[in-house]
């Protein structure tokens, strides 16, 4: 068995370097996913045609990450929020191992510049997100929702390059899903800019509207309402933006 020690929070990685060019095998990609609130390891190995996943609690990651490099594989990368590990296996079967830090991880840049983009920044609380496993309750991102995070940020960004004068809106969601988007736009509208908002968001999920509704109702966030329908019969007069 390989001596090595792996580090802890990955949030994504990739084993690569076949050890035997006729294997089956062609790569491996790691990235931490959320399963019903709880971060779980997505292990898709690819051959040449297909992918194959497997999902494993962060207590078996080490060992199935470590069979793989013992068996298939040579190269190691793992992303934590912090650093990028890399890992070379030797012929002699030595592991060789580095780190840098990792540039693009990190929620709340270091240059001035740059932090003006992120509107919401890690740590500021949106008891919304906490329910649908974005945010721990002190309002850190957590890693199953870091990528999430981002693409919240960067939605922010552009509704706030469409906002000018406006007042008052009625936003319709249509296909709303997990309401990821549509939660943050309340809160974003409401909290942030103080302004006067509808937002209906519409799915034909009736489990994923009802448990919005539940969100909802439970910060009281009383002018966001989720509706099972279909778009294509949507009729009430909305404003979309
Ligand atoms: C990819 S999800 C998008 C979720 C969310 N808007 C977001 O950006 O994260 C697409 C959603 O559209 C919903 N959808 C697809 N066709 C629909 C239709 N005809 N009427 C209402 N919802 C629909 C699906 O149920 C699914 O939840």
């Amino acid at each position: 068995m390989l001596e090595i020690t792996l580090p802890e929070k990955i949030i994504k990685g990739v084993i690569s370097g076949k050890k035997d060019k006729n294997q089956k095998n062609e790569k491996v990609k790691i990235e931490t996913i959320l399963i019903k609130d709880k971060p779980i390891l997505q292990f898709a190995t690819y051959t040449d045609k297909q992918v194959f996943h497997k999902n494993v609690e962060e207590s078996e990651a080490k060992d199935l990450i470590i069979s793989f490099l013992n068996d298939e594989f040579n190269n190691l990368e793992l992303t934590t929020e912090e650093y990028i590990y890399s890992y070379r296996v030797t012929q002699k079967g030595k592991v060789l191992s580095n780190k840098r830090r990792a540039k693009e991880v990190s929620l709340v840049p270091i240059s001035h510049n740059k932090k003006k983009n992120y509107i919401l920044e890690d740590g500021t609380l949106v008891p919304a997100l906490v329910d649908l496993g974005i945010q721990m309750p002190d309002g850190k991102v957590t890693k199953a929702g870091y990528d999430k995070f981002k693409q919240i940020n960067r939605f922010l960004e552009i509704i706030d390059d469409c906002i000018k004068e406006e007042k008052h809106l009625n936003i319709i969601d249509f296909g709303c899903g997990k309401s990821y988007l549509t939660f943050i736009l309340y809160y974003y509208f409401v909290e942030i800019k103080k302004m006067d908002v509808n937002i209906t968001g519409l799915d034909l999920k009736e489990d994923v509207i009802d448990h919005c509704n539940e969100i909802a109702d439970k910060y009281g966030y009383s002018k966001l309402k989720f509706y099972k329908g279909d778009i294509a019969k949507y009729r009430k007069r909305t404003i979309l933006i």
